[in-house]
């Protein structure tokens, strides 16, 4: 197989926002994640740490996800440099994730897909420790 058909190969292929159903289920998983921060208990440490008013940040989420699967990309700024300010350990991680899987799971994603996304959001969220 020469390099051009190979290349021709990997732009076929499907982006992860395109297999996952594109904005309407990027929409819902951003929904359920924040539904279920908002009432989650195991959530309440990480609940608190966000403003009284979710409504932005389900549009911010929403714009930052779509980019990171592959979708259009509006979100322009650092995703780490926003964590900062923010003390997070492996209970916050472990909180975020959990609220995570539950808005993958109630989504309708499963199989290689969910691993695949579990797998990337566990590495995302452990790389934002910073105690
Ligand atoms: C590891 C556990 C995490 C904790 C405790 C956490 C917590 C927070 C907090 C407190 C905010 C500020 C919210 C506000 O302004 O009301 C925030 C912002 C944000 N988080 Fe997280 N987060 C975590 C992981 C993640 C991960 C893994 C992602 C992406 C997959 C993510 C995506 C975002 C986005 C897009 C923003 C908006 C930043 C901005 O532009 O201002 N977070 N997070």
């Amino acid at each position: 197989m020469t390099s051009d058909a190979t290349t021709t190969e990997a732009v076929k292929q499907a982006s992860p926002y395109e297999m996952i159903g594109g904005a309407a289920t990027v929409r819902r998983i951003v929904d359920r994640f924040y539904d279920i921060m908002d009432s989650a208990p195991e959530a309440a440490g990480i609940r608190a740490m966000h403003a009284a008013d979710l409504g932005p940040m389900r549009e911010t989420l929403f714009e930052f996800l779509s980019g990171w699967l592959g979708g259009p990309r509006s979100y322009a700024k650092c995703i780490m440099s926003a964590h900062r300010p923010f003390a997070i350990g492996d209970a916050e991680r472990d909180a975020w994730m959990l609220c995570m899987r539950r808005a993958l799971t109630d989504s309708g994603v499963t199989g290689e897909l969910y691993d695949l996304l579990d797998d990337a959001f566990l590495r995302m969220a452990s790389a934002f420790r910073n105690r």
